[in-house]
C-alpha cells in the first residue's frame, strides 16, 4: 500500500524527522497529524504547514494517550496509518554520579509508550481495510554506540517487538514496518547536534524523508537507511569500529 490519501498520526511530528515525514506525507495528498508535548513547536510546525493537524499529547501519559486516542477515534476515525517516531537519546556514564537521570522517561518515550499507543489504536487500525503500523528504531538498535547505552537498548527492544508485533498480525490487514533511520541533523541527544561543525557527514531531516517514504513504498517490512543498512547486517560486529577501544 502506497502512503497517498490516508489519515496519518505521526508522533513527534512537530520537529525533526518527525515533521520532515510529516511535510513528505503532506505532499503525497495524505492527512497528516503530528503529535508533541511542546505547544510551540507544534504551533511553529503548524505555521510552516498550514494543512497539519496538531494535538498536544505526551506520549508517555496515559490519560493524555487515551485523550489523543479518544478525539481520533470520534474526528478521524479513518485513520490508517501510525508513525512511532517520538524519542528521546540520553548520553549516559556508568563511571559518573548521574547515569540513571531521566532513566525511566527514556525508556517509555522510546519503547513502552510506543507499545502501549499500538495497543491502544489497533481495534480502530483494525477496522481499516488496510493500515501500516511504522516503528521508527534506529542504526543503533542493531550495534549500540556505547555512550548512549539506554537509548540503543531502547531501539533494540523496539526492534524486537516489532518483529513479534509484524508475526503475530500477519494474517490480519495492519502490516508492521521498522524504520531504520541513520545519523540525521536534528536536535536529538541535544548537544550534539544541529551546530554546523559536528553536523558534517549527517543527513538532513528532509533527504532522509524523501528516501524513507519512496522505500516504505515499496512495501517493504524493514526500510534501512544509510548507516543503518551497515549495522542491520553487521550487528555487534561492528561495536569496536564504532565505540573504538
Ligand atoms: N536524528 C537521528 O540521528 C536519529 C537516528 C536514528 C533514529 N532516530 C529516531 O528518530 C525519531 C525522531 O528523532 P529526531 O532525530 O527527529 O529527534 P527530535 O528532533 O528531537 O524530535 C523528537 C520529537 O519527539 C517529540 N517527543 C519527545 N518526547 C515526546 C513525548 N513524550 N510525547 C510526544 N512527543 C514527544 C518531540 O517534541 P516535544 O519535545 O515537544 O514533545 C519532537 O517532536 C526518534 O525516535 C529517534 O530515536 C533519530
Amino acid at each position: 500500500m502506497t502512503l497517498r490519501d490516508h489519515t496519518i498520526l505521526v508522533t513527534g511530528g512537530s520537529s525533526g524527522i518527525g515533521f520532515a515525514l510529516a511535510q513528505g506525507l503532506l505532499a503525497r495528498g495524505n492527512r497528516v497529524i503530528v503529535c508533541g508535548r511542546g505547544e510551540e513547536a507544534l504551533a511553529h510546525a503548524q505555521a510552516t504547514e498550514p494543512a497539519l493537524i496538531t494535538r498536544v499529547c505526551d506520549v508517555t501519559n496515559a490519560e493524555s494517550r487515551r485523550a489523543l486516542v479518544e478525539w481520533i477515534a470520534a474526528e478521524h476515525p479513518d485513520l490508517s496509518v501510525v508513525f512511532n517516531n517520538a524519542g528521546v537519546q540520553s548520553r549516559r556514564s556508568f563511571t559518573g554520579d548521574h547515569a540513571l537521570d531521566g532513566l525511566e522517561q527514556e525508556v517509555a518515550i522510546n519503547f513502552t509508550a510506543p507499545v502501549q499507543l499500538i495497543g491502544e489504536l489497533l481495534p480502530l487500525l483494525r477496522r481499516q481495510e488496510r493500515a501500516v503500523i511504522v516503528n521508527v528504531t534506529s542504526g543503533l538498535a542493531f550495534a549500540p554506540m556505547a555512550d548512549v547505552p539506554v537509548y540503543c537498548a531502547t531501539k533494540a527492544a523496539l526492534h524486537s517487538f516489532t518483529l513479534s508485533l509484524r508475526h503475530q498480525l500477519r494474517h490480519t490487514a495492519v502490516k508492521v514496518v521498522e524504520l531504520a533511520p541513520p545519523i540525521v541533523d536534528t536536535a536529538l541527544g541535544g548537544d550534539t547536534r544541529s551546530d554546523g561543525t559536528k553536523s558534517a557527514g549527517m543527513m538532513s531531516p528532509e533527504a532522509f524523508a524523501t528516501e524513507a517514504l519512496t522505500l516504505l513504498d515499496e512495501g517493504r517490512d524493514e526500510v534501512l537507511i544509510g548507516q543503518a543498512i551497515g549495522t542491520r547486517q553487521h550487528g555487534e560486529a561492528l561495536f569496536q569500529r564504532m565505540n573504538g577501544s
